[in-house]
């Protein structure tokens, strides 16, 4: 489309515009994550339309997509996903083909301190797109898919042994996990009664560039730049597998495409660390980055009161998804954890201004300090 001037114009659909274009909906996309599913498949898929979907709350930034906002193919549209109203308006105006869910609440500390939040956003917003898809793809669900991204949290705590399967009964500890464990029983609710062509993936903890320094290594990351204390919950013996968050991407883009509907799908790194040993690896990884010397950051380990309901271990199986999808992660732990010190280092920026105004007020309610 070109405009009265000779501009491209790409001004979002009306009601009566139907793109030609295949339109995938991203929510959550300004977010950790979902901005790393949206550069991706706005620069793998040019002939899609990607509609990056979200509310711009306190862990949305618009400043993750600087670099494809510009593209063609790329929109946003800021909608609230708790609004049914503002969800049905926005699904019948697009018309999407697909809708990644990626909006959420997404931090335990933050569930156990105001779980309605996360009752609002990650049931109630998730039900809200469930209705809006079905009413949009009544009588024409074919070739429609409604992809949820959950957590492996849902599952509950692990003991010293095993790992979460597809399997794996539900066991929710924490408000954040028992919200995603009842979204997701929502998506897989709507695949039974409706019909709603859905899948479903669970993965293990993410850590990458654009992550929200509330969560364990963006955190630990941006206090050693400040010199701030290390907080460490508890005696630090509890367990995480962490996978790369462009790997996570490569994953969504797979189980997108390829993936059984109605199936869900582990997503995971293989790659577990007691939190205690990942904070020396910072702490050492960062000694030699920053030209300190070697112990330097470690002195600023500091043992805090632990988080109430602590899950104490997390692993994921991931066979399924490598067997019938050919997926695996791409970089080790050292290579991707390189990358994201690097890129917190080169992004001062970024960082400054996410961690000014409203992150110290949550910081010292949360850390006293
Ligand atoms: P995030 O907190 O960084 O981003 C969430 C995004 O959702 C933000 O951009 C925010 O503005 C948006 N959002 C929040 N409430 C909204 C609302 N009511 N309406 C519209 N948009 C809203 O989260 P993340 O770490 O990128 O996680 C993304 C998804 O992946 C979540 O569903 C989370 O449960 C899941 N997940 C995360 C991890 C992880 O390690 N971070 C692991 C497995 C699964
Ligand atoms: P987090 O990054 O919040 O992810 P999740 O709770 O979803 O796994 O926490 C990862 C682990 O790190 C978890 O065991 C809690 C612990 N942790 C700390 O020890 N100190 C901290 O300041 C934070 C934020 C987390």
């Amino acid at each position: 489309m070109v405009g009265a001037d000779g501009t491209p114009n790409f001004a979002p659909p009306n009601p009566h515009y139907r793109s030609l274009m295949p339109t995938v909906l991203i929510t959550g996309g300004a977010g950790f994550i979902g901005s790393h599913v949206v550069r991706r498949f706005v620069q793998r898929y040019p002939e899609t339309t990607i509609v990056n979907v979200d509310a711009l709350t306190y862990a949305g930034n618009l400043e993750n997509l600087a670099d494809v906002d510009q593209a063609a193919n790329y929109r946003f549209e800021r909608v609230d996903i708790r609004d049914a109203a503002a969800v049905q308006d926005l699904v019948d105006r697009y018309q999407p083909d697909g809708i990644i869910h990626l909006a959420a609440e997404s931090h335990v500390d933050r569930s156990i301190s105001d779980p309605m939040a996360f009752v609002e956003t990650n049931v109630i917003g998730t039900v809200n797109l469930l209705n809006a898809a079905r009413t949009a793809w009544a009588g024409a669900m074919e070739g429609k898919r409604f992809y949820h991204i959950s957590t492996d949290e849902v599952f509950g705590a692990l003991g010293a042994e095993g790992f979460f399967t597809e399997e794996t009964p539900y066991s929710p500890n924490s408000p954040y996990s028992a919200s995603k464990a009842s979204s997701d029983h929502f998506v897989r609710a709507y695949h039974e009664t409706y019909g709603l062509p859905i899948v479903i993936s669970n993965c293990s903890n993410n850590y990458g560039p654009n992550h929200f320094p509330e969560k364990l290594i963006p955190l630990m990351i941006h206090n050693i730049i400040e010199g701030k204390l290390l907080p460490v919950y508890g005696d630090g013996k509890y367990t995480r597998d962490w996978l790369y968050v462009k790997d996570h991407a490569s994953a969504i883009d797979t189980v997108y495409h390829n993936g059984r509907n109605g199936e869900t799908y582990c997503i995971g790194g293989w790659n577990e660390w007691q939190n205690i040993d990942l904070v020396h690896l910072l702490c050492r990884t960062m000694d030699a980055k920053l030209g300190r010397p070697e112990g330097d950051c470690a002195k600023l380990i500091t043992f805090v009161k632990d988080r109430p309901g602590h899950d104490k271990r997390y692993a994921i199986d991931a066979t399924k998804i490598h067997r019938e999808l050919g997926w695996k992660p791409s970089v080790t732990f050292e290579q991707g954890l390189s990358e994201t010190i690097d890129w917190y280092l080169s992004n001062e920026t970024w960082l400054r201004n996410v961690t000014s105004g409203a992150y110290l007020d949550y910081y010292s309610a949360q850390y006293g300090a």
